[in-house]
């Protein structure tokens, strides 16, 4: 069956939000249970008061520090507790009763919770830290971090467990989402658009089993992450870390792969794109020589060709063309555009004075022999329709096919206009080539015959801005 692979991608991304969404919900139902119960067992040290050492009167004189309490006891946070302080390995506090105040003392053994899950606790009283498993943070300013759950003991503190299970699993969480979308984002990139898939789909459904496998633990053992439990089982986030490295490897793998194959091919297209350049100047020269050929037998001087080829390229420019068939075209049947004349006899062509009716048939057939050489050349179509219409009239008096106006395509139009301008302003063997201004008031009497008025301000237009004009 054939998946449709931007729904299967959907599906894997929505798969996975789903994921992170249930796993972070469980984490924190879970943190907050066993917060409670740590808060709970705290309350319970309290209220045994098994670890009652002293009675102290109102001087609230230590016997066994030998200190004055008062001046060193942390505010407490109720009426009923005076005050706490520890030392290295109990923490004290200071109850009222009556009069009397009692001097209590607890193991902080009993605070040995180092369980795998927890990374430190501290217990707040009026939001400074009265104590804390990292002593540094003792007697400054709470500040709530991401990784802790707190809950309220019955007796007035504070007490913040910070979890070291929910560090390294919402880190792991969070790396796997980053690094999986941008996996996925590659994988959709470059793998489903170019159709190599089956290596990386098995890979994504690797990373989907590994996936669901953790969901799967995480549900069943929910309780290891409660206070009390034995140490939390990080062997799923272990796993997960293995599966994202491994993925990791196959992803550089693939990506340097792929870098070297892009180096290569950007070389081989930068040759490539040399040796045609090379190419299409030499066959530039070819072509030229074959109009220069028929320039010689037509006693025609100078690079009759070459400038209407020039001439034809800047005004096909400024009507707007962009097409590079089209600009293409224009450019080889504007050098080749009087080829046919190789088919018509000298003494026609250098014939001095004006041809007479049957010379003129013969000359006309210029046009068609022309477009018949060329018409050999495969996929030079539109060069042929520039020779064989290069002397078509825009009012329909020219030759070989009378057509008219719209009727001539823009390309021949262009080699047209150009041809008379370039012929006019050229030398002859029997007379001086004509001025630019006197060529162009001759044009002027040819709009609307030759070519089209709009044509001619366009060309005048190109002769403006080359400084042929002003
Ligand atoms: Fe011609």
């Amino acid at each position: 069956m054939k998946v449709n692979r931007r729904l299967l991608f959907l599906f894997y991304f929505i798969l996975l939000i789903l994921l992170v969404i249930t796993l972070n919900y469980y984490l924190k139902v879970t943190l907050k249970d066993s917060s409670k119960v740590f808060t709970k067992y705290f309350d319970n040290l309290l209220l045994n008061k098994q670890f009652l050492v002293a009675k102290l009167d109102d001087s609230f004189f230590d016997k066994e520090s030998n200190k004055n309490l008062k001046g060193i006891l942390t505010e407490g946070p109720n009426k009923y507790i005076k005050g706490i302080y520890f030392r290295i390995d109990t923490l004290k506090y200071v109850e009222k009763h009556g009069k009397q105040y009692f001097l209590y003392e607890i193991p902080l053994n009993l605070f040995n919770l180092s369980e795998l899950s927890i990374k430190y606790y501290d217990i707040i009283a009026e939001d400074k830290v009265v104590y804390s498993s990292e002593p540094l943070k003792i007697g400054s300013k709470y500040k709530k971090s991401f990784f802790e759950e707190f809950s309220k003991s019955s007796y007035g503190f504070t007490f913040v467990v910070g979890y070291k299970a929910a560090f390294v699993i919402k880190l792991n969480l969070f790396v796997t989402m980053i690094f999986t979308v941008g996996f996925v984002f590659f994988y959709y990139l470059f793998y489903i658009e170019k159709g190599e898939t089956e290596k990386m789909e098995n890979v994504i459904k690797n990373l989907n089993m590994e996936l669901e496998k953790i969901y799967e633990s995480f549900k069943k053992h929910k309780r290891l992450y409660e206070f009390g439990s034995s140490p939390t089982n990080l062997e799923s986030v272990s796993k997960l870390q293995k599966t994202i490295k491994s993925i990791f490897e196959e992803f550089r793998k693939i990506f340097s792969e792929y870098e070297r194959t892009a180096e290569i091919l950007e070389s081989t297209m930068a040759e490539l794109e040399e040796t045609n350049a090379e190419l299409m100047e030499k066959n530039l020269q070819i072509i030229s020589a074959l109009a220069e050929a028929v320039e010689i037998k037509d006693s025609v001087t100078g690079n009759h060709s070459r400038n209407v080829m020039d001439f034809s390229l800047l005004l096909a420019d400024k009507m707007g063309i962009k097409e590079p068939a089209e600009i293409e075209a224009i450019k080889y049947g504007a050098i080749l555009h009087d080829i046919g004349k190789i088919g018509i006899p000298e003494h026609i062509l250098n014939k001095p004075g004006k041809l007479n009716d049957e010379e003129f048939e013969i000359m006309k057939k210029h046009t068609v022999y022309g477009e018949k050489i060329i018409k050999t050349i495969p996929g030079w179509s539109l060069v042929g329709d520039v020779i064989r219409h290069h002397h078509e009239n825009w009012d329909g008096s020219g030759y070989p096919d009378g057509l008219k106006g719209q009727e001539i395509s823009l390309r021949a139009q262009i080699v047209s206009i150009v041809d008379v301008f370039v012929a006019l302003t050229e030398d002859r063997p029997y007379r001086k080539g004509l001025s630019v201004e006197k060529s162009l008031s001759i044009m002027k009497d040819m709009v609307g015959v030759k070519f089209s008025s709009e044509l001619f301000a366009q060309f005048l237009e190109v002769l403006k801005e080359r400084g042929y004009i002003s």
